[in-house]
């Protein structure tokens, strides 16, 4: 019997799928099909596919031509499946000419003639509603936000706010942008609003996007409280509208990976969940001013809380706050959250230094995640019996921001209200956190 094997991405199953997956099985008696999951195809930068894993799956399954079907994960999965599989023929379309040559070594590499005229690309492009986004803030995150846009299909941005008339024209002109000052005008020119504007504005911004009918994507610390957060998000609700908070690390490959791995029990219970950032700045800046909401607590809890809440959850039942002040702004903090069964800690640092590193203990292993973590592109399960430890790698491309981007497109797209990624409950109990230590409930100076 000869056994063919080809793999493919299949979004949007057209007739070039079809073609190639008859020509495959053709070369042989039995065809084995390799779709890509989700998760390999955003690691390897494939930001856009439109159908899950499952749909892709069915789709390739409905041809008829394949006789199994199997899931490509990892790079270097097709020596192993060759080998795994006893495969005689590896069958891939003519636009991969020579790449796969190296595989000869393992079997006969055939490539079979691509269909012309069409791609999932193009079917995606074609389809494509192409949204207006406006950016609310000319600082630094917002510079970045707009390169890391253009990866991502569906959306462009197009138009810049900052009350500031000089700021903001200065960053229109350096992107290609329209500039605003008055936030009505900007609102009734663009579709979608990404806020990026010093913490104490988003609540407003935020607030008056919803009212008019816009989706928002709004940076870092979302609000300061947890009455304003459950307002907007009920406000989103209410208006059949996406609203999500910028937190990246929520959104990037290999973070996913650790709260899945977690939860599937691969470190057994999880006793302690320890995060820190640190960062340090030099006055002046709007991080040590305390009339901007600066401090350790508002510039970076959001991303340890985020740690905190998708490992152990929402449940906790007390916790505490150990903070050297200076001029008005907690430079340093140190928070411990205690839940029944389980401990956290974090350490912020904004005139202090820590070691940015996360690690989740458990009762069978721990995860460690180097500094910084929060980028994280690299993990390790640790176990007492060292040989069992295990590296992770994942790419972070760029500068990270395009997988909220395509995460937030995709949920306006789809219809999708709900990330599990990043649940309005838990942006609201991370709200809640910082507006507890704003209240100096349980925080001790140092
Ligand atoms: N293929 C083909 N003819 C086409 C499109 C794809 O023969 N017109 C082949 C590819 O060469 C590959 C398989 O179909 O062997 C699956 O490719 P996939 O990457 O899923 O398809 P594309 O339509 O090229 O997707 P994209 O545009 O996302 O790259």
């Amino acid at each position: 019997m000869v056994k063919v094997i080809t793999y493919g991405t299949y979004d949007l199953l057209h007739q070039g799928h079809i073609n190639l997956l008859r020509r495959a099985k053709e070369l042989g008696d039995y065809l084995i099909v390799g779709v890509t999951s989700d998760s390999f195809d955003r690691g390897r930068g494939k930001l856009n596919v439109r159908n899950n894993v499952l749909e892709r799956v069915e789709a390739v399954k409905a041809t008829g031509y394949a006789d199994e079907v199997i899931i490509e994960d990892y790079l270097g999965q097709k020596i192993d499946d060759i080998q795994k599989y006893d495969v005689d023929i590896f069958a891939i379309g003519s636009d991969w000419e020579g790449k796969f040559d190296y595989l000869n070594e393992y079997c006969k590499v055939v490539y079979l003639s691509r269909t012309e005229g069409i791609s999932s690309t193009m079917l995606r492009e074609e389809s494509q509603v192409n949204y207006r986004v406006g950016i609310v803030g000319s600082g630094r995150i917002a510079n970045r936000f707009v390169p890391e846009s253009k990866v991502v299909n569906g959306a462009e941005v197009t138009a810049v706010m900052n009350p500031d008339a000089n700021k903001t024209e200065a960053f229109a002109q350096m992107h290609g942008l329209k500039a605003y000052n008055d936030y009505d005008q900007f609102l009734q020119n663009v579709d979608l609003v990404y806020v990026a504007s010093p913490h104490l504005t988003h609540y407003d911004y935020v607030k008056n996007a919803l009212l008019a009918d816009k989706h928002v994507l709004c940076e870092i610390p979302f609000v300061l409280s947890k009455e304003q957060a459950l307002e907007l998000f009920t406000l989103a609700e209410e208006r059949n509208l996406v609203l999500l908070e910028a937190s990246k690390t929520a959104f990037c490959p290999a973070f996913g990976h650790i709260v899945t791995l977690v939860k599937s029990g691969i470190i057994g219970d999880v006793v302690d969940v320890k995060a820190s950032l640190s960062k340090q700045v030099l006055p002046p800046t709007r991080e040590l001013d305390s009339t901007q909401a600066g401090g350790a607590m508002n510039e970076h809890a959001p991303l340890c809380l985020l740690a905190i809440m998708k490992l152990l959850g929402l449940d906790w039942h007390d916790m505490n706050f150990h903070s050297r002040m200076e001029n008005g702004v907690d430079i340093y903090t140190k928070g411990v959250i205690n839940y029944p069964h389980a401990t956290a800690s974090f350490t912020l640092g904004i005139g202090v230094k820590t070691e940015g590193n996360l690690v989740v203990s458990g009762t069978k292993g721990y995860i460690y995640v180097p500094a910084p973590w929060w980028l994280t592109d690299f993990f390790e399960v640790r176990y007492e019996d060292q040989t069992k430890n295990k590296k992770y790698f994942y790419s972070y491309d760029g500068e990270g921001l395009r997988y909220e981007i395509q995460e937030w497109l995709s949920m306006i797209v789809n219809e999708r209200k709900i990330c599990y990624k990043l649940r309005p409950q838990e942006s609201v109990a991370i709200a809640e956190v910082i507006e507890k230590f704003k209240n100096h409930d349980n925080v001790t100076e140092i």
